[in-house]
């Protein structure tokens, strides 16, 4: 957010315009954040600043902003906006209020609600707030990632399995998603002419109470451009800071990788992409009820068709070359011993396989996660499976105290966060040296981590605040100590490799400290290093071929260690350290090593 200069220097011209010109001389910025508002009213001469924030460890960075740049004409203010009252503004009311407390939905931070109160008890009749006014607007997209990921899906399942014609989708947390135009891979494309859908305006009351209750409800006409398939809705917003400063969080020109956009466009989707032709007109209408922006639409198939799964489960079916893989591996095992296999434990993300085998009569009885019990339960309803054939196990602790005897347990020692599971580490020796029965086997047999360094400009941007415009204060500095040192998902973002991949350590199935030093050679491009790349290899078996987890379907998101490290231009090297202690490892590149 510090970084979108775009953003920082509107609000800048906004403000100095305001002060410098129509001689405003009281500001209240509210939401102050590092304080970065209020600097700008500084800079522009205004007698008096209070700035207020709610977030403790956010004033203690503009406490420490405010001392060490001795900007003794702003009050900083510990509390939410809505606590305030005019005695707490030296007992008059704001020429002028600032703020920026708007989230991808616009409304999500509460600005309605904050303002309503602002306008109401801190502002002068005659006062007025920046930004001036928001107007959304819609749009059609058509999102090739999703389909990709649900094509891989159908063939994952509907070759074994009978889905009831049901479609799958990854449940959303709240009412929509966002679009992430920095996100590589995914492509969008605009299929409909854009519509205004409304417009709130924050020197207006009335406007805002109207928003703030339900009563902005806007029926949206969408005509496609062309025809093609329709994913979902955008909605985005340019935000009117003044008659001239105008930020908007979308362009429908070619989708640019803006990096330091600071709001990504919310992105409504569709349970199933749709089917449209040229010239023809969608309807969606678009509300805001106490502060959550929402779309409604007729276009999604009825709802029992339709099954919201975990976003971690949506990504894990949809790699269907794991799941392929696995499979495979397991099934050479089944007709190396040539006899039914009884016991079956299928500890994964989704027991797809157990399920798989259980149809077919390949086994007996299946155990699987008891947290995947609603969706099996389900699935074995359809093909029409022997209930009692599955057994659902809610700790692998308890298990082991059963002394059942397994012929195949799939284990999962990598969540899909690219982070160590506790719970199958922890367990996966004890399951292999008491429960195997003499011809079993447990999968997957070896994992490698594997790793590159690479250098990336936009993984330094949302990591740190790297931004020229700031330099005269001291807000990087201070934000900065609180920057990530940790693990990062990282996508198809623009990056330079700095070195090959090499594999730098084993992942160790169990809970021991354990640590060791790897040398890493540096190609011919000198960069600073910005983080250490890592991904899976997984073997199923110990003369499988190993499946990666760098793949861009992987159930497994692609991260990485945040560096800051400067090369010397002579380094042909550097000594990367991997740890893995209490079920979490981590690598950094040790500075004094040449
Ligand atoms: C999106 S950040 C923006 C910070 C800063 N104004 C900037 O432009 O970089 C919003 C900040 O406002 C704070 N905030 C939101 N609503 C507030 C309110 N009504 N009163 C005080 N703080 C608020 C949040 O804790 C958060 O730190």
């Amino acid at each position: 957010m510090l970084n979108d200069t775009k953003r920082n220097e509107a609000f800048r011209q906004a403000i100095l315009h305001a002060v410098r010109e129509e001689g405003v001389e009281r500001v209240l910025d509210i939401g102050t954040g590092t304080g970065i508002l209020a600097l700008y009213a500084h800079e522009a001469g205004a007698k008096k600043i209070y700035a207020c924030e709610s977030n403790e460890i956010m004033s203690q960075i503009a406490c420490n902003v405010f001392e060490n740049d001795k900007l003794g004409n702003i009050v900083l203010l510990k509390d939410h906006s809505t606590n305030l009252s005019v005695k707490d503004l030296g007992d008059a009311q704001v020429d002028l209020i600032v703020t920026e407390i708007f989230d991808s939905g616009v409304f999500g931070e509460g600005v309605l609600s904050t303002l309503i109160h602002a306008k109401k008890i801190l502002l002068k009749e005659s006062g007025r707030v920046i930004p001036n006014k928001v107007e959304l607007f819609v749009v059609g997209v058509d999102h090739v990632g999703i389909a990709e990921k649900q094509e891989s899906i159908n063939s994952t399942l509907e070759n074994s399995i009978y889905l009831k014609n049901t479609t799958l989708i990854p449940k959303v947390d709240g009412p929509y998603d966002t679009y992430s135009s920095a996100g590589g891979g995914d492509h969008l494309i605009i299929r409909t002419e854009r519509a205004h859908a409304f417009t709130v305006n924050f020197n207006d009351l009335q406007s805002m109470q109207e928003a703030d209750e339900g009563q902005l409800d806007a029926t949206v006409q969408l005509r496609c451009s062309e025809g093609g398939h329709i994913e979902g809705f955008i909605v985005f917003f340019a935000l009117h800071l003044d008659d001239k400063n105008v930020i908007a969080n979308f362009d429908e020109t070619p989708m640019t990788s803006e990096i330091t956009k600071c709001w990504d466009p919310v992105l409504f989707r569709l349970n199933e992409p749709m089917e449209v032709r040229k010239y023809q007109v969608l309807k969606a209408t678009v509300s805001c009820r106490g502060g959550v922006l929402n779309l409604k639409h007729e276009y999604d198939p009825i709802d029992e068709r339709v099954v919201a799964v975990d976003p971690e489960l949506y990504a894990f079916l949809a790699d269907d070359e794991y799941l392929y893989e696995l499979e495979y591996n397991v099934i050479k095992l089944l007709k190396k011993n040539k006899k039914k296999f009884v016991n079956f434990a299928d500890f994964l993300t989704f027991p797809h396989i157990g399920i798989n085998l259980l149809k077919e009569g390949e086994i007996e009885t299946l155990y699987c996660p008891e947290k995947t019990r609603d969706f099996v339960e389900k699935i074995s309803d359809w093909n029409c499976i022997t209930k009692g054939a599955i057994k659902f196990v809610q700790d692998l602790e308890d298990f082991l105290e059963n002394d059942i005897k397994l012929d195949i347990i799939l284990m999962q020692p990598i969540t899909g966060h690219g982070t160590l599971n506790e719970e199958h580490l922890k367990h996966y020796e004890t399951l292999k040296t008491n429960c195997l029965s003499t011809s079993g086997a447990i999968f997957p047999n070896k994992i490698d981590l594997c790793a590159k360094l690479i250098h990336s400009s936009w993984l330094q941007q949302v990591t740190s605040v790297q931004n020229e415009n700031l330099q005269d204060c001291s807000i990087p500095t201070q934000m900065n100590e609180y920057s990530t040192r940790h693990q990062f998902e990282f996508k198809d973002f623009d990056s330079s490799d700095l070195s090959d991949i090499t594999t730098i350590a084993k992942i160790h199935f169990d809970e021991n400290f354990h640590q060791k030093d790897v040398i890493i050679n540096l190609n011919m491009v000198r960069n600073q290093i910005n983080g250490i790349l890592y991904y899976f290899k997984i073997f199923f078996t110990s003369n499988s071929i190993p499946v990666l987890t760098n793949r861009k379907k992987s159930f497994c998101t692609q991260n990485c260690f945040v560096q800051n490290f400067d090369v010397a231009k002579d380094r042909t090297s550097v000594v990367v350290r991997c740890i893995q202690d209490e079920f979490v490892f981590r690598c950094e590149i040790l500075e004094n090593t040449s």
